[in-house]
């Protein structure tokens, strides 16, 4: 097995505390814009895995022509490792004649020669159906289970920010006996952009826990944390797998009555709140690559256990 990697971030340095990443990987840009990725090493007959934290367009592109490489330079196997997967929020046909990114994305990495996708939080599970290869869909709960276990906080209720996300939130609250549930009904008119928020549930002197895949602009997480408090709440807590924190998000952040925002370094975090803490998705990430070169079951790593809901 042999690890590589475009990018330097805080997500690669903790994972090279678990696991050795080559630097025998290299990317050229052209004056025009154009990337050239090469491996200074023999890589033939390898099995190969490329990480690769994307989230831009040229990072797409420069990813695609790393795994065309790896396949032209003979590997035997290439894993892509996708921390986030980008165009997951295009899973279906929502506006009328409109694209489904991630379908197209699925058929881009296919074709220029992926083996198999190793993500963390697909907007939809359903999106591992888009690929013809294995995709090793990790749980990104695991990520902060035992951080708001260490809290100790009593009264918890966890509320799903839209009805999309309320297996993900009900996943969680496995790990939070006695805790109650709530759902929003959040409707959007465009991307970015919510009309309305209804809140289904009882928050009144709870301290809610909302569990999203995606923090974008922060405009659900401001929504929803104002409308909580005004119901009554104690405080509020959010959790999101990907900060993806564009445009407005860190005065949304900052604006809202939201106590703390916790994200993983799927995407590298840049933004600066003292509101936001970042637990990094190393562990679980470093452990699943582990296990697919050793060819072991990674179902330990994406099982929460406990007595909630
Ligand atoms: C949408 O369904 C996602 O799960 C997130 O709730 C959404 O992408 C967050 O976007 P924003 O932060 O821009 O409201």
């Amino acid at each position: 097995m042999k690890i590589f990697t475009l990018n330097k971030s805080n997500l690669i340095s903790e994972i090279s505390n678990y696991i050795d990443i080559s630097d025998a990987l290299t990317l050229e840009k052209f004056q025009d814009g154009e990337f050239l990725p090469k491996f200074t090493q023999s890589i033939r007959g390898e099995n190969v895995f490329i990480i690769s934290q994307v989230s831009t367009s040229d990072q797409i592109i420069s990813t695609c022509l790393t795994i065309d490489a790896a396949k032209r330079a003979g590997a035997n196997h290439i894993s892509l490792v996708l921390p986030y997967t980008p165009y997951s929020r295009q899973e279906k046909v929502d506006h009328l004649r409109s694209s489904i990114g991630s379908k197209m994305i699925a058929d881009i990495f296919e074709k220029v020669g992926i083996s198999q996708l190793l993500t963390i939080d697909l907007h939809s599970s359903a999106i591992t159906g888009f690929y013809n290869v294995p995709v090793i869909h990790l749980n990104g709960n695991k990520i902060f289970i035992k951080y708001f276990q260490s809290l100790e906080l009593k009264d918890i209720c966890i509320v799903s920010p839209d009805q999309g996300a309320i297996k993900k939130n009900v996943d969680f609250a496995k790990a939070f006996p006695g805790s109650t549930f709530g759902v929003i009904n959040k409707k959007r008119i465009k991307p970015n952009e919510i009309h309305s928020m209804e809140l289904i549930g009882d928050v009144k002197d709870k301290n809610v826990i909302i569990i999203d895949d995606i923090i974008d602009t922060g405009g659900t997480l401001k929504k929803a944390t104002d409308l909580i408090m005004k119901e009554g709440a104690l405080s509020v807590r959010a959790v999101a797998t990907h900060g993806i924190l564009s445009g407005s998000a860190i005065e949304n952040i900052e604006s809202s009555k939201l106590q703390e925002l916790v994200v993983s370094d799927t995407i590298e975090i840049t933004a600066k709140s003292d509101k936001i803490h970042v637990i990094s998705c190393a562990t679980v990430l470093s452990k699943a690559i582990n296990n697919l070169s050793l060819n072991k079951s990674i179902n330990e790593i994406n099982t929460i256990r406990g007595g909630g809901l």
